[in-house]
């Protein structure tokens, strides 16, 4: 078992994770695209801004928490969607929703994860609850998934427009690890070493439900991760355009947020076609590798529909002061996505929830430096003059 008490900030459980985990699957989650360098300009541009202190402050009465489409979440955060929780620790999915939900904050279901939306509805019927969907040629596919968020009450659905060109992530290619997952012999070996893997969580899988699949695709597409046996590929869409978003607007009753904004233009459409919110977000790295760090791009996103809409920001997230420095550029919250994974990977809910805890108490103690008790209290004073605009 990995103590997550010694597991001290996200690397500590990274790197834990890195031990529990075949090679193909922790990197399928760790790295990024191509030659990795979008991954590494989303901490670097974190890492180049720096925030002014600010002592004698009283700040014993704070709080973290904020307002989001009208209701508080306790911590300014959510964790985004990601398809590899179920790999992570068996029912992942709801391990992580179950922690989110204890943490009072949002949890997003990816379309592909290996949970249905039915069981996380009955897993954690309290949980603020977002559905996350890359749309597909097949139209009717898509509209299966999404009235079933819809007539489970699902309070957003989060389409990711930047899935069309397709990635370039080559390790996953040379692990034998690409969905459906058909290992080669590297695979095979990969998860030979890790026993403990093999037991915690796919044999549990084996003994009762079975092998895991993409429990929220429609029958027709679902395949199983391991014996890669599709029935038939969904198509990427590529002739989608901002009518497809209009049309999703018309259709979905609650919060729609669009994902994978970059620039104040892209920001506008988004908002012009009805979106109620956007997360600004370079897939946390794993999409272009020549996009732009978020955290550079947010204030003029900001500027352009800060007025308009929820801005949210994710990618690269692994610090509480990150979550500050977003917070202090105009984003209202953001998301995390491999933070809780790592710590799911190192004991299921208890380890998401530890992921959590620390990235609470890393923040709580930057409050403390800049001096502000809430959140509305955070603003582009924050920062130190000489680090922001270069
Ligand atoms: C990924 C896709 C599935 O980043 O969103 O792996």
């Amino acid at each position: 078992m990995v103590n997550l008490d010694q597991c001290y900030n996200i690397f500590d459980l990274r790197e834990a994770a890195q031990r529990r985990l075949p090679k193909g699957i922790f990197e399928y989650v760790d790295k990024g695209t191509e030659d990795g360098i979008s991954l590494e300009e989303n901490r670097a541009a974190f890492q180049r801004l720096k925030l002014h202190t600010h002592f004698l402050n009283d700040w014993s009465e704070r709080d973290l928490g904020t307002d989001i489409f009208g209701k508080r979440i306790n911590l300014p955060f959510g964790i985004a969607p990601t398809g590899s929780a179920g790999l992570m620790w068996y029912q992942g999915e709801v391990e992580l929703a179950r922690a989110a939900a204890a943490a009072g904050i949002p949890f997003t279901l990816a379309m592909g994860a290996l949970t249905s939306l039915e069981e996380v509805t009955k897993a954690v019927p309290d949980a603020r609850k977002w559905f996350q969907l890359y749309p597909w040629a097949d139209e009717a596919g898509n509209y299966e998934m999404v009235t079933r968020a819809r007539d489970l009450g699902w309070e957003a659905l989060v389409v990711t427009i930047d899935h069309a060109p397709g990635r370039g992530r080559e390790h996953n290619e040379r692990n034998g690890f690409s969905f459906p997952f058909k290992p080669n012999m590297t695979a095979a070996v990969d998860m030979a070493l890790h026993p403990g893997w093999l037991l915690r969580v796919m044999s549990r899988y084996l003994m009762n439900e079975g092998m895991p699949t993409n429990a929220n695709y429609p029958e027709r597409y679902r395949f199983s991760v391991i014996d890669g046996k599709t029935r038939k590929s969904p198509v990427r869409f590529q002739a989608m355009t901002w009518e497809h978003i209009k049309k999703f607007r018309d259709f979905w009753p609650r919060k729609l947020i669009v994902k994978s904004i970059l620039s104040a233009d892209q920001a506008r459409a988004a908002v012009d076609a009805g979106a109620d919110a956007i997360v600004v977000s370079n897939h946390g790295g794993r999409a272009f590798d020549s996009a732009i760090a978020t955290i550079d791009v947010l204030p003029e996103v900001v500027e352009a529909v800060g007025e308009r809409c929820t801005v949210i920001l994710d990618s690269g997230i692994r610090r509480g002061s990150d979550i500050v420095k977003a917070i202090g550029l105009g984003a209202k919250m953001v998301l995390v996505g491999r933070a809780t994974l790592y710590g799911t990977a190192c004991g299921g809910q208890a380890g998401a929830a530890r992921a959590i805890k620390i990235l609470s108490e890393e923040m709580e103690r930057s409050f403390g430096y800049v001096g502000v008790r809430q959140v509305s209290e955070i603003g582009p004073h924050i920062f130190a003059r000489r680090s922001v605009g270069k």
